[in-house]
């Protein structure tokens, strides 16, 4: 018989949450299922459940015919199950080809056959056409490129059936387009793959099924894509008609001093000449390649790589910023960090600490004890603001699904009320109707007065929300286009910029 997974009628509840409730889906080999809804909608919930991290309270799982619920991830492995996970799960200090084969390394006489296992992680990673040294730590790679040796991990074990939890959320375009190959070459072989993603153009490229879940309910249960406009699937979702907003191009005086300049600004790790002005209340895109060196020169003028040329000034004055606390505390710059996974959030505190944080220091000041009133009313607000799903602020960051983390850790910056805030890629992972409002607070909060620095490899926001918009290609800054919201034309002369004949 062919491939197939069924979940009948699984509900789950967390301490305050329905996460899953009578939950319905059917996978079939040869197809590729889109399982879709909003943030906290209840994804990675049922993702666990079939692959044994979670036990389910209700329902049932058959594999193939079998009934039965794995008791634990290794169970899920030998039966034939691979997953990405949303959360990373690799082991920094081992080196890529240990993660590729951790759960199943090559043995010969009882002993890890080296070159065995350097073959396999060799061929996994060949497939997504990535070439890397093998031998690498995993702690020194980016995250695309850890992403990448996340999904080799599952592609190793040649399961016929694989669970991709937002895959795509952190690669680049040309590295989604080998993805798609790949999971195209896994579909024709008889595989049956369940596919995440608030990307929906992605969404329509790949899948030829679709669930949608909605506060823990399957709204739409395994029914052929096809049938579904694009907006149908948003109504489905978000359980509302959804209207395109429009944006309006906002004036910025530019005949002031710069809050922010950049004067022939080279760094340790690469960066020739950079020089950039940015101007009180303004948003300035940073486009380019994941790999262009955006993020790294955010973090060069915020003191975590060194500056080795140039000056960089605040309002006229030229800073040597050491550490992102004092870029904080007496600079008044806050930075949105890509990589919030490792280093935005404390997953086991509470939710109102980790919002509160950066304003603690300014409480302690002023009060000589920490307000845990003051604590409370600031993390509500900004709960409120960008409808992030929680409980009540009492719950561990941790236990918040992936979009809502992000959310947690781009709200305790905007709590911080800096004169400059740089945020890096802010809207990966969060779904459509977030997205949107999160382009709205930040056009209020830039037409307030607070100057923006905006990194992000997403085309239409960038924009939709920069008044101006920086090209970076290896390490060099190629374009400065002044953002005329004629879409055509800017991404002409973006793509142009990024790749010169
Ligand atoms: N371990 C846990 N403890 C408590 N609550 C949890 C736990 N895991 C998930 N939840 C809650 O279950 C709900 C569903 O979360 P889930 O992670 O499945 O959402 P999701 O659809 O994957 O969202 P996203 O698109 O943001 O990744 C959320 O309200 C979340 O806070
Ligand atoms: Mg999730």
């Amino acid at each position: 018989m062919s491939t197939e997974l069924r979940v009948e009628k699984v509900s789950k509840s967390f301490p305050g949450v329905n996460a899953l409730n009578e939950v319905n889906l059917t996978l079939k080999g040869g197809s590729v299922h889109a399982l879709l809804g909003e943030n906290g909608a209840g994804k990675s919930t049922l993702i666990k459940i079939i692959t044994g991290v979670y036990r389910a309270d209700s329902g049932s799982l058959k594999t193939n015919g079998e009934e039965k619920f794995f008791e634990s991830p290794v169970e899920a492995t030998h039966a034939g199950i691979a997953v990405v996970h949303q959360e990373r799960n690799l082991i920094p200090e081992f080196s890529i080809e240990e993660n590729i084969t951790l759960h199943n390394p090559p043995t010969r006489l009882g002993i890890v056959d080296q070159s065995e296992r350097t073959r396999m992680a060799k061929e996994a990673l060949q497939t997504l056409g990535f070439e890397i040294d093998l031998q690498e730590r995993v702690k020194n790679l980016s995250v695309a490129q850890m992403q990448l040796v996340e999904i080799a991990k599952a592609l190793v074990t040649h399961a016929k059936i694989i669970l991709l939890d937002e895959p795509t959320a952190s690669i680049t375009n040309a590295e989604t387009v080998k993805l798609f190959k790949v999971i195209k070459n896994l579909k024709d072989s008889g595989s049956a793959i369940l596919f995440v993603s608030h990307k929906l153009e992605e969404v329509y490229e790949i899948c030829d099924t679709v669930t949608v879940l909605r506060d823990g309910e399957s709204i739409l249960q395994s029914q052929p894509l096809e049938n579904y406009k694009q907006s149908e699937v948003v109504d489905a979702m978000v359980g509302r008609h959804l209207t395109d907003r429009k944006v309006e191009l906002r004036e910025v005086n530019r005949n002031v001093m710069p809050v922010l300049e950049l004067v022939d600004v080279q760094t340790a790790l690469g960066h020739e000449k950079i020089s950039f002005s940015l101007y009180p209340g303004e948003i300035l895109g940073m486009y380019g390649l994941v790999g262009a060196g955006r993020s790294e020169l955010a973090r060069s003028v915020l003191g975590l790589h060194k500056i080795t040329s140039g000056e960089v000034k605040l309002n006229g004055q030229v800073v040597h910023i050491k550490t992102l606390r004092d870029a904080l505390h007496i600079h008044h710059i806050g930075y949105v960090t890509e990589n919030r996974k490792e280093e935005g959030l404390f997953l086991t505190f509470p939710v109102r600490k980790n919002i509160s944080i950066t304003v603690l220091s300014r409480i302690l000041q002023k009060l000589g004890i920490i307000s845990f009133q003051k604590e409370d009313a600031i993390s509500s607000k900004y709960v409120e603001r960008l409808g992030i799903k929680v409980v009540d602020n009492n719950q561990l960051a941790g236990t918040l699904s992936g979009g809502n983390q992000q959310k947690v850790s781009v709200a305790k910056w905007l709590a911080a009320e800096t004169n400059i805030l740089i945020i890096d890629e802010p809207t990966v992972g969060v779904d459509v109707r977030t997205k949107a409002s999160f382009h709205e607070l930040i056009i209020e909060l830039a037409n307030t007065g607070l100057s923006i620095i905006l990194i992000s490899s997403d085309l239409p926001e960038m924009i939709t929300i920069a008044d101006r918009i920086l090209v970076m290609r290896d390490y060099e800054l190629v374009d400065n286009i002044h953002n005329i919201k004629d879409y055509p034309t800017i991404s002409r002369a973006v793509m142009t910029a990024i790749h010169p004949v």
